[in-house]
């Protein structure tokens, strides 16, 4: 029996992006657009496709390992993208309008009189917080113009001094050795990053910098998309239908609202359309940004996979408007490291 997936998933049952936006295009595609793709004239059933849509994953693999990142994209520096990155709800409120924000705040450290690095800080939104609680000084780093410009106005109307900024491209391995040389050692209390590692391919070679650079004792406290969120070549929710009961006899069928997990095991980059066409990340499996932690000296003192409860949901309008689905899976990945003190 032909089966109807309620057209695209890029459409009514995507879920909004981690920051709150509409949903993504180029989702899984639906039935539509599967028959559309595979020149198809008749009904698919259910098996079909299943067949169709694995088919379609296995090539965007292979055309993903014959386009191998050449550099950083800077896609915050172009103008489509800066406009609608500029209009989500973080962009306009800061960290009231950042939902993780509550609990990676419970990771952070005692900031009074400490030294900072903020890796990938855009707006500086956390680079005024952490002024505003105690910190001594904030290094704030990004690759785009725009998020600093925008950065250093905000600064400057709210008579925020303390925070230096620098445009550098944290991905580029020379440019690490520049930013944090060998000298720069145990001088650093926390270094902090929020949404900004997926963007890296060269993570595993940043970390063991951000390590060198912390004092004895001192924490490194980053967010990320959650990689169940960047792994699938086609993120958003669809309905599936799915026995009444496991077991069942009867067979009878029930819609079901899932998020389709593929690719977990296959890191690297990824082409979304978030706010614009052919935005490049990272995907990553959680154990590897543990492994990133630990490789370079790290303990893991705290981990959170994000995601809302269903009576946050309810008490909360603003993740109710933007998070409806985030009871499904989780959407950020929160981790902190602490330098060990030596015995
Ligand atoms: C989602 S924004 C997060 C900004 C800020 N940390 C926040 O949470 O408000 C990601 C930031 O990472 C920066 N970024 C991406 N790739 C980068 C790179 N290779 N080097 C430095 N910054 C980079 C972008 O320019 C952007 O400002």
């Amino acid at each position: 029996m032909p089966i109807d997936f309620r057209g695209s998933a890029s459409q009514s049952l995507a879920s909004p992006d981690v920051d709150g936006r509409a949903p993504q295009k180029g989702n899984l595609p639906g039935i539509t657009e599967l028959k559309r793709r595979k020149g198809a004239t008749h009904d698919l059933t259910r098996h079909q496709y299943y067949f169709v849509l694995g088919h379609l994953a296995i090539l965007e693999t292979r055309s993903r390992k014959q386009r191998p990142p050449k550099m950083s994209q800077n896609i915050y520096d172009t103008p489509e993208f800066f406009a609608n990155y500029s209009q989500i709800r973080r962009s306009r409120e800061g960290l009231a309008g950042a939902v993780e924000w509550p609990r990676l705040q419970m990771l952070l450290p005692d900031l009074t009189g400490a030294r900072v690095v903020d890796l990938g800080c855009g707006m500086g939104w956390y680079c005024r917080w952490m002024r505003e609680h105690g910190a001594a000084s904030v290094r704030g780093i990004d690759l785009s113009e725009n998020m600093l410009t925008r950065a250093r106005e905000m600064d400057e109307i709210g008579g925020h001094d303390g925070i230096s900024y620098e445009r550098a491209d944290l991905d580029k391995i020379e440019v690490q050795q520049q930013l944090f040389p060998e000298s720069d050692t145990s001088t650093v209390d926390f270094v902090f990053s929020s949404l900004a590692v997926h963007y890296f391919v060269n993570l595993p070679q940043l970390v063991p910098h951000v390590h060198r650079i912390l004092k004895p004792g001192g924490t490194f406290v980053f967010s990320a998309e959650h990689p169940i969120f960047t792994a699938p070549s086609g993120p958003g929710i669809v309905e599936i239908p799915v026995p009444r009961r496991q077991g069942a006899e009867t067979g009878e069928e029930t819609l079901r609202r899932v998020w389709p997990l593929n690719d977990y095991q296959i890191e690297g980059l990824r082409v979304t359309n978030w706010l614009a066409d052919g935005v490049r990340k990272y995907h990553r499996t959680t154990a590897s940004y543990i492994n990133i932690l630990l490789d370079a000296g790290f303990e893991l003192t705290g981990f959170n996979e994000w995601h809302p409860t269903k009576e946050e949901i309810e008490a909360n309008p603003l993740l109710a408007a933007d998070h409806p689905n985030d009871t499904i899976k989780p959407t950020f990945l929160l981790m902190r490291g602490t330098k060990k003190v030596p015995q």
